[in-house]
């Protein structure tokens, strides 16, 4: 995990929820969803908690499930069984085997990033797992929805994620810009500015942070903070701008293999090797001079990465090298977003709707 600023308040009263005293544990299973915008940090919040020592030695099994679209029960209950999963894809006999591998144990659940408001697809998982969990075992739900909460029946006990504050956001900001800690006051003023853009979004000060990376003139400075692009209105470009920025400045052929990131699903693990054999294959990846297709590719993924694009990286233990890597929902959302007139996406989820310049295709 990348260095945390602030969140001090929020992590205290997490750990001490999932702590409990006598009275929580009488309640059995206790649900506790995490509510915010994309990019506030509910994973990042819900990660200092799960990894916290005393909340590791209060749990007999803690499991960590990235849920995303489509909710997959199976999928989710394979992945609470962990290693040993089955690899029957029958409901009934995969929830007995989910059921099994926590019979009598106080568990820590988290299911990362739910969108589901289908309450008949929820209680297939919860009833079993309430059944098998002893008391006070938790089930931590991130969440952007805070329709997803009601759902669950758990509104009473949502923590509502704030943004953080302008302080921690120049942090952050500062921490990607300048390497070492080594923050050059030249750029304070412009700095506190363009941070104050971020309102409060770690993603933001992450990703604005990273852009400044290699700059070191006061005029390219300056062009970030008076960017139009901030002027954007729309409910999906408030969210969008900061990203805007960011993809505004790569090279056109960069641009081209970021955009075919959006025809990966949400969470997907991208595989350095075979991402750039994509763009290859594309004719995206451009070779200039004598320098080979691929060392070009690798520029590129570099480049990503060190835009904050990617994330939650996978490094070859000799090399240091990238090897495998996520991208962000909030830069996956971006991309989508972008490519939303050009690029059609087909689910195999059931009823699964897609809209693409304005035509909706149902199936
Ligand atoms: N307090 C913090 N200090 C440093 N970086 C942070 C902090 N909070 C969040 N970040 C960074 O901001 C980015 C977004 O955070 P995170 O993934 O936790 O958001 P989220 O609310 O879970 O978003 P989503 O709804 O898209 O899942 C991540 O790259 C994370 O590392
Ligand atoms: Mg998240």
């Amino acid at each position: 995990m990348s260095e945390i600023f602030g969140r001090e308040k929020e992590q205290s009263i997490l750990i001490t929820k999932l702590l409990g005293d006598s009275s929580e544990e009488e309640k059995g299973l206790l649900i506790i969803p995490i509510v915010g915008m994309g990019g506030i940090g509910k994973t990042t919040l819900t990660q200092l908690a799960y990894n916290d020592e005393n909340v590791k030695a209060h749990f007999e099994i803690r499991k960590w499930v990235c849920v995303s679209e489509p909710f997959d029960e199976i999928q989710i209950a394979k992945d609470i069984i962990g290693d040993c999963a089955t690899s029957s894809n029958q409901l009934d006999y995969v929830l007995k085997c989910m059921s099994e591998s926590i019979q009598g144990k106080r568990f820590l659940l988290v299911l990362d990033d739910v969108w589901t408001e289908n309450r008949q697809k929820w209680e297939l998982l919860k009833v079993p797992l309430m059944q098998s969990g002893a008391k006070g075992s938790i089930i931590l739900v991130t969440t952007r929805k805070l329709e997803v909460a009601n759902m669950m029946r758990a509104t009473p006990n949502v923590i509502n994620l704030e943004g953080l504050s302008d302080k921690y956001c120049l942090a952050i900001f500062n921490h990607m810009a300048f390497s070492d800690g080594d923050v050059d006051e030249a750029f304070g003023d412009i700095s506190e500015k363009i941070v104050r853009k971020c309102k409060g979004l770690p993603l933001a000060a992450k990703t604005l942070g990273s852009l400044m990376q290699n700059k070191r003139r006061m005029r390219e400075w300056n062009d970030v903070l008076n960017s139009k692009i901030w002027d954007l209105e729309k409910v999906e470009q408030e969210v969008f701008q900061h990203l805007f920025l960011s993809y505004y400045d790569l090279a056109p052929t960069i641009k081209c293999c970021l955009l075919y990131c959006a025809t990966f699903p949400k969470d997907y693990v991208f595989d350095r090797d075979d991402l750039i054999k994509l763009w290859m294959a594309q004719d995206y990846v451009i070779s200039k001079g004598h320098k080979e297709k691929r060392t070009t590719g690798d520029a590129v993924f570099d480049n990503l990465v060190a835009r904050s694009f990617f994330q939650d990286f996978e490094k070859d233990f000799d090399t240091g090298t990238i090897t495998r890597c996520k991208m962000h929902d909030i830069v996956h959302d971006f991309v989508q977003f972008l490519t939303k007139n050009e690029c059609l996406l087909m689910d195999h989820a059931e009823g699964a709707i897609r809209e693409s310049n304005g035509i909706k295709f149902e199936w």
